[in-house]
């Protein structure tokens, strides 16, 4: 980065029931809240040069328009789907017009847990998946996407 130059945006965007971190099962997703992500993203992203902007929807429909400005604004994604993960193709076809790398995160490990979560839909067009690590998954993600960009620079 140039001494001029502002830190480069990646959107953090997060699927339905995410924003209820810290009550919804803890024994599955931990104690930690939203809030404590967020702060987590935005941390991470700041050591790494990048700026993190951290979001949350319930709703299929604003998701996709959030994707849309990503592949609009040539932004790098990272990407808990959540639920959406497992029978969203409106979501997985909009992650196909990305124009910017792209991570999947997840804080549990869904291969090892029910079959219905075994499916993800939109991996196949993400750059790669990282998932089962908690919170971790999210620092690990940036991380790649940081090392994403820097290649793709150079
Ligand atoms: C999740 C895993 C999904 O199967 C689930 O529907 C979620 C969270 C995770 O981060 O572990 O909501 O994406």
């Amino acid at each position: 980065m140039t001494a001029d130059a502002s830190p480069r945006r990646v959107l953090v965007l997060n699927g339905p029931n995410l924003r209820r971190l810290g009550v919804r099962e803890p024994d599955v997703y931990g104690s930690a809240t939203f809030e404590d992500l967020a702060a987590l993203c935005r941390d991470t992203a700041r050591r790494l040069d990048l700026h993190a902007e951290v979001r949350q929807t319930d709703d299929e429909a604003e998701l996709v328009r959030w994707v849309h400005e990503a592949a609009d604004e040539r932004l790098p994604v990272v990407l808990n789907p959540a639920a959406f993960t497992h029978y969203s193709y409106a979501l997985r076809d909009a992650l196909a017009q990305r124009t910017a790398p792209l991570v999947e995160v997840h804080i549990s490990n869904p291969a090892a847990r029910e079959e219905f979560r075994h499916t993800s839909v939109v991996a196949g067009v993400a750059t790669g998946t990282i998932a089962g690590f908690g919170l971790t998954s999210y620092v690990l993600a940036l991380q790649a996407i940081a090392e994403q960009l820097a290649e793709n620079a150079g």
